[in-house]
């Protein structure tokens, strides 16, 4: 099984991007993080960035054919995309929601995910730990680990 991690806008700048909220790990340390744990539960793990609306939904989109499965961190489009949320109901793959950060400790306008009620569950507030409790819950679901 083949599962895209996608990470949306501003997750490239990830450790120098507010270190005293995100921490200073790097979106390859990310990245290099889920390719390590995907591989040992079994998983094929292809990884994406983008800071571009358009450019996730047609990830999202493609996602059908190549893909199991999406753990998306859709950055602050979370807070305001209803198109993307539309996106990931319509390709029927189930999503994990990740966040570095606990979204529901912070203002009040990043309470509200337009994801969540699209996602199969939400992981936030353990930084990149997310990303590996998000696999871990995915080989539940897809390898009945
Ligand atoms: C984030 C939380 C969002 O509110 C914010 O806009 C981000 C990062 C997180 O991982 O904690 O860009 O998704």
């Amino acid at each position: 099984k083949s599962v895209l991690i996608l990470n949306g806008p501003n997750l490239n700048l990830l450790g120098t991007r507010q270190p005293e909220i995100y921490g200073t790990t790097t979106l390859k340390d990310v990245e290099d993080l889920c390719h390590a744990h995907g591989s040992a539960l079994g998983f094929e793990i292809t990884c994406a960035q983008s800071n571009h609306e358009g450019v996730l939904i047609d990830q999202i989109h493609e996602a059908k054919a190549r893909h199991s499965a999406i753990i998306l961190n859709a950055g602050a489009y979370t807070h305001t995309s209803i198109a993307l949320a539309d996106a990931i109901a319509s390709v029927e793959l189930p999503v994990v929601e990740v966040h570095l950060s606990n979204i529901h400790a912070r203002e009040e306008f990043r309470h509200k995910s337009f994801v969540a009620a699209v996602a199969v569950g939400q992981i936030c507030g353990f930084g990149a730990k997310g990303y590996v409790m998000a696999l871990d819950a995915l080989a539940d679901r897809l390898l009945k680990i």
